[in-house]
């Protein structure tokens, strides 16, 4: 038994005086509420870095392998491929892929390294060879680092940065061939006062000698997130606009997700005026992970924007990205997970069944689907699924895209209440094929007393005329009708055999699916009608399918018949 507290008695349960708010950035004229993002920003995938350092198992070679293979097909021209100083498997991959020419004109590999000469002289020993790389060097500048971790001034963590750039710059003077840029990163720079962090960045650009044409990659990185994402792109507006020589460096951003908002935080980074994005795929990395780059270029996507990456076979790209991490990718992850396109409740699948009746494909409008599901590889088919919570919308949907089975409204909201039962009873979602069956089962009625042998159709000038044989409690019964087409001949007959009456109601009658022929019966053609029931009772629907469309609507009458006579 749960424990029930009175109201209000669980006030000041939590101990949250241990915990200071975040001080607002003082910036009242700031501007990137206002802006729009109109272009995606340069990519830098670290998924063989810091989403390697977060996993449990980290990658081995041939895992990173792998991922640089999918992140180059994805279309990532930046990739930061280790930290060859820390980890002899990031050494060795990155040695076999300059080694084997593994990497495509173009694409800039990155490198991680901290501000020391024997790891930096490893890193440079790594990288010898690339065509293109960029040396990523890092220190911690917070308050919090400076005084707990490295117990040095402002002064002495400058000197730490300048110094270690000034050893990159020389050490590179060896290399031996390969074109390589620069990127410092305050680590920690959310915790880092923003007048400190524009003059260390400031002393890492002069030391550099970063210029207009081949600017320095200066990376803020949201190392723990501290606060609202506002507060993370005022501080990148403030950075940007207090930095003098901003055309010297290029402005990128490395948000973590402590508190669930590192996408976010991103987005309204980018308003704030930055140029550039490190994440990884479906936001892997340390403790609540890194920006989740696949998010960020989906968001842009459903705005219209290019997102400049490929993602089109999102199924393919979350399994491999799955294998390797050997992390699972949540259900409801955004764009990729299983349900994130898919309605159980009712008035969701009912809204978009009409939406997707009307939807012009080039300009995407579905109630409850922000995109295309076909655009990252998933059916729309798979849009709606039945549980207990599902209504008539979704039933219809699954009836008609799968089988292209067409009910007519009465029908549907009766067939509902069948599915509703099953639903309830199986306590399970059911699959479009027990749907079918369902249908199929409860309409497709040939267990009763009536049952078609045959029949012959013949016109004589105006008139339609109609032998049938049908057997009515095991015997057989003949019977000849005349009207103005098949089927009133057929009922005409009909009821002087039977002596009752028989009036149809409602009738539909279409093509139907290869889907709908497997499971159903051998017809390419369906009818849907109702005979009016006995003591107005109101209709009593019956199917018939077949490859004939005469003998599909003779079907359903029967079936209806059955129907009708099982009510009593
Ligand atoms: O999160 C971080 O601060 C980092 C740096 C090394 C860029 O990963
Ligand atoms: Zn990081």
């Amino acid at each position: 038994m749960v424990e029930r507290v009175p109201p209000g008695s669980r006030q000041g349960a939590m101990p949250f005086q241990k915990y200071k708010p975040f001080a607002p950035i003082d910036l009242s004229d700031r501007k990137w509420p206002s802006r729009v993002l109109t272009h995606a920003p340069r990519w830098c995938s670290v998924d063989l870095r810091d989403g390697n350092q977060a996993l449990v198992d980290p990658m081995n070679v041939d895992e990173k392998l792998r991922m640089f293979e999918l992140l180059l097909e994805i279309g990532f021209v930046e990739i930061e491929v280790g930290f060859p100083a820390a980890s002899q498997p990031d050494f060795d991959f990155i040695r076999r892929i300059i080694d084997n020419d593994m990497i495509p004109d173009g694409v800039h590999i990155q490198v991680l390294c901290q501000a020391r000469k024997e790891l930096i002289d490893r890193t440079i020993e790594a990288i010898d060879g690339a065509p293109n790389a960029i040396f990523h060097l890092y220190n911690s500048t917070s308050e919090l680092q400076r005084r707990v971790v490295f117990n040095m001034d402002r002064l002495g963590i400058i000197g730490l940065a300048v110094e270690g750039t000034g050893m990159v710059r020389q050490a590179l003077a060896g290399l031996k061939s390969g074109q390589v840029s620069f990127e410092y990163s305050p680590e920690s720079f959310t915790g880092t006062e923003l007048d400190f962090a524009v003059e260390i960045c400031e002393a890492v650009v002069a030391e550099w000698g970063g210029t207009k044409e081949e600017p320095v990659i200066i990376n803020l990185p949201s190392t723990v997130e501290m606060s609202t994402p506002n507060v993370y792109a005022d501080q990148i507006e403030y950075f940007c606009r207090q930095f003098n020589d901003r055309d010297k460096v290029l402005v990128s951003l490395h948000t973590h997700n402590d508190r669930g908002t590192g996408i976010a935080a991103t987005e309204l980074a980018i308003m704030a005026g930055a140029e550039r994005v490190e994440g990884t795929l479906f936001g892997n990395g340390e403790r609540t992970g890194n920006c989740d780059i696949v998010n960020v270029a989906m968001n842009l996507f459903s705005q219209g924007v290019d997102p400049q990456l490929d993602l089109r076979d999102m199924p393919r790209i979350r399994n491999t990205v799955e294998e390797i991490n050997k992390l699972p990718i949540g259900e409801r992850h955004p764009y990729a997970g299983d349900l994130v396109f898919t309605a159980f409740s009712g008035s969701h699948q009912d809204a978009i069944k009409k939406g997707m009746a009307i939807v012009d494909r080039k300009h995407w409008e579905v109630p409850y689907l922000p995109i295309d599901p076909e655009d990252v590889g998933s059916s729309y088919k798979e849009a709606v699924r039945v549980n207990s919570q599902s209504g008539k919308g979704g039933i219809g949907f699954i009836l008609e895209e799968y089988y292209g089975v067409i009910l007519p409204r009465t029908m549907l909201v009766e067939f509902s209440k069948i599915i509703q039962e099953l639903t309830e009873k199986l306590d399970r979602e059911i699959q479009p094929d027990e749907i079918f069956k369902a249908f199929i089962e409860e309409y497709v009625v040939e267990a009763g007393p009536y049952r078609l042998i045959d029949y012959d159709l013949s016109r004589d000038q105006e008139e339609q005329r109609c032998d049938l044989r049908i057997e009515i409690n095991e015997s057989q019964v003949s019977a000849t009708g005349v009207g103005t087409g098949p089927i009133e001949a057929f009922v005409n007959g009909l009821v002087e055999a039977l002596n009752e009456p028989l009036n149809i109601m409602d009738y539909h009658e279409h093509a139907v699916s290869a889907a709908g022929d497997s499971v159903g019966k051998d017809g390419s053609a369906v009818c849907l009608l109702a005979i009016e029931g006995k003591n107005s009772e109101g209709p009593c629907y019956g199917v018939g399918m077949s490859k004939n469309t005469i003998t599909a609507s003779l079907l359903a009458i029967v079936s209806a018949m059955n129907r009708r006579w099982s009510r009593y």
